[in-house]
């Protein structure tokens, strides 16, 4: 099955997962971005509004210094009409002018945009800062009836006397709707550039991360021994070059693994035709036990599948079966070939035959499974077996299943001093041994097995397949 080269790799069990490669950029980058999208806001923000505040003094100045050379031949002239008028229009010229106001040297009011104030003294406003004094104009952060407001106060010379004073109060209402109108802009735009940061800060960490879950991912791939494809290399830069390296890696190692296995194959394939030799060379020296060790192995896998065993463990079973006598190969033809009944010395000889088989496998380390079943495949249900009396669960289930098959075909085989029993009369022998020799749930299971499809004899077989 094809493996997605991009699936993450699963944290190791037990250990406790760090923050990937992206999180750490994306962490390191988008704070730092965010500090600098700040700094910038606020210094464009103070320099903008140091600017919009200098025009308004500026222009207060620039007013304050016309109106006081307008009223100097209207005061020289003592025509207050003409005051009065230069008061109100230049009020009504700006809507951010809150008053104008033309007074003489005792501080009387002969001109002011409000009539009512005409004539009376007027009052200084209460001065918040002193904003400082350009050429004859003085500009102050003045408070004045409630309200916040810019002064300019210019004095009216003539021929070097003063002859009076202009007072024109700007509202600071448009300073500070303009001010915030600015922070407003500049915040949108840093919101904008900050958007723009993340995603930025994203595919950088992504064109960075990519390459290296690749080769995260193709390198569990191996490691497990599932199916590896190539990795996609789509760029021709330092990761890209990375990429092209481990896939040439890969092939070279999953080569040297494929023609290692191949060698391993191959091994294992000669020291099973080797065993198979020694069981068959057994077989032929006893000419009524020809086959023996193929049908025990035919009837065994029958009875895995009858409990419902997968094909691997069938064939694992098969091999366990084929080998079982494989240790009668140091047996002497007296005691092998013998059809009377065995003396003691004799039994014993017969009985290290599980032993001896287990050692001849376990010298290859790839038929280890099999070495424990063959030990045990004498050993009865109720412990009185051979060679270590186990019982019960203690015995290998391949190993019972074997004894099972390996007693009825030797009773259904005929031998020089006895007839071969019928399928119905071994059943009979096998059920007497019910719960000793043999596991009952394991006798049930095969004697059914035989009543719905006893083994018949093959006319074809001609010794054992080697
Ligand atoms: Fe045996």
């Amino acid at each position: 099955m094809e493996q997605p080269i991009d699936q993450p790799a699963a944290s190791v069990p037990g250990t406790r997962r760090s923050p990937g490669i992206r999180l750490k950029l994306v962490g390191f980058l988008i704070p730092l971005i965010v500090l600098l999208v700040l700094a910038m806001a606020v210094a464009v923000v103070t320099v903008t509004n140091r600017s919009v505040r200098n025009d308004l003094i500026q222009r207060g100045v620039a007013t304050s210094r016309i109106v006081a050379l307008s009223a100097r031949w209207s005061l020289v002239s003592d025509d207050n009409a003409a005051v009065y008028n230069l008061a109100v229009e230049t009020c009504r010229s700006s809507p951010d002018i809150e008053y104008v106001a033309v007074i003489d040297t005792g501080g009387r009011i002969l001109g002011h945009n409000d009539p009512r104030e005409l004539g009376k003294r007027f009052i200084p406003s209460v001065r918040v800062v002193q904003l400082g004094g350009f050429v004859e104009t003085q500009a102050d952060d003045v408070r004045r009836n409630g309200k916040e407001m810019l002064e300019f106060s210019t004095a009216i010379l003539h021929r070097g006397q003063r002859i009076g004073n202009v007072s024109v109060g700007f509202s600071k209402t448009t300073l500070i709707d303009a001010q915030r109108k600015v922070r407003r802009s500049i915040a949108a735009i840093a919101l904008g550039v900050l958007a723009l940061a993340l995603l930025g800060s994203l595919a950088l960490s992504s064109f960075i991360t990519t390459p290296i879950k690749r080769l995260m991912a193709a390198i569990k791939v191996i490691s497990t021994g599932r199916t590896f494809h190539r990795i996609p290399v789509g760029s021709s830069d330092e990761f890209g070059e990375l990429l092209r390296s481990f896939n040439r890696m890969a092939e070279t190692i999953l080569s040297q693994q494929s023609a290692l296995k191949g060698y391993a194959d191959r091994l294992e394939q000669a020291y099973l035709g080797m065993v198979r030799v020694v069981a068959a060379s057994i077989e032929a020296r006893d000419p009524y036990t020809i086959g023996h060790s193929t049908r025990v192995a035919q009837m065994s896998c029958a009875l895995g599948r009858k409990l419902g065993m997968g094909e691997e463990e069938l064939g694992h079973l098969e091999k366990a079966a084929l080998f079982h006598d494989v240790g009668k190969i140091g047996m002497p033809d007296e005691v092998l070939l013998k059809e009377e009944r065995l003396s003691h010395g004799e039994l014993d000889v017969m009985r290290r035959h599980p032993n001896e088989g287990a050692e001849i496998l376990g010298m290859a380390p790839f038929l280890d499974r099999y070495v424990a079943i063959v030990a045990a495949h004498h050993e009865w249900y109720d412990g009185t077996g051979y060679p270590e009396g186990r019982k019960g669960a203690g015995i290998p289930v391949h190993s019972q299943m074997i004894a099972l098959a390996d007693a009825y075909d030797a009773m259904t085989t005929t031998r020089p001093y006895r007839q071969a029993l019928t399928n119905t009369e071994a059943i009979e022998s096998i059920l007497e041994y019910r719960g000793t020799q043999f596991s009952p749930e394991l006798t049930d299971a095969f004697v059914e097995m035989l009543r719905e499809s006893p083994p018949l004899p093959d006319p074809d077989w001609k010794g054992m397949a080697l």
